[in-house]
C-alpha cells in the first residue's frame, strides 16, 4: 500500500492542516470587534474539526506504512499554505479562511485518484468525507461575507 509520492503529498495535506488548525486557533483567539462571539465561537469549531483531520490523516499515514510529519519544523517546511502573522479584520479572517478552504478541497480532491491507484480505500473514503465537511463549512463562511 506504501507509496512515497501518495505518502508524501499526504504529509503535505496533513502540513497543511496543522497550519490551518494553527490559522483558525489564531483568529479565535485574536478576532475583535461586533462579530466577536459569533467567529470566536465558530472557529474554535473550526480549529477542533480540523485537528480530527489532522489526525485522521496522520493515521492513515501510519496504517500505509510511512512516517507522518509530526513537529512544528516539519509542518512549517512542508505545507503549501501560508501561515497568517497578521492581526487581520474579521472579515478578511473569514475571507482567507474561504481561501485556504478551497485550496486544502482543491488538494485533497486532486489526492484522491492516485490514492485510489494505491488500493487504499479507507483513505479515498476519508478525503471523501473531508471534503464534504469542509464544504458545508465553505458555505457557511460564504454566506457570512455575503451578509
Ligand atoms: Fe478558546
Amino acid at each position: 500500500m506504501s507509496d512515497k509520492t501518495a505518502d508524501d503529498k499526504l504529509n503535505t495535506l496533513l502540513a497543511d492542516y496543522m497550519v490551518f488548525y494553527q490559522k483558525l486557533r489564531n483568529y479565535h483567539w485574536n478576532v475583535k470587534g461586533s462579530e466577536f462571539f459569533k467567529l470566536h465561537e465558530k472557529f474554535e469549531e473550526a480549529y477542533n474539526e480540523a485537528a480530527d483531520f489532522a489526525d485522521d490523516i496522520a493515521e492513515r499515514i501510519l496504517a500505509r506504512g510511512s512516517r507522518p510529519a509530526s513537529t512544528m519544523a516539519e509542518f512549517i517546511n512542508t505545507a503549501t499554505l501560508d501561515e497568517d502573522r497578521s492581526v487581520p479584520t474579521a472579515e478578511e479572517m473569514v475571507a482567507n479562511l474561504v481561501s485556504d478552504i478551497e485550496t486544502l478541497n482543491g488538494r485533497t480532491s486532486s489526492l484522491i485518484p492516485e490514492i485510489e491507484e494505491t488500493g487504499d480505500r479507507a483513505t479515498a473514503n476519508l478525503l471523501d468525507d473531508i471534503i464534504d465537511a469542509q464544504d458545508e463549512r465553505l458555505w457557511m463562511f460564504r454566506t457570512f461575507l455575503a451578509e
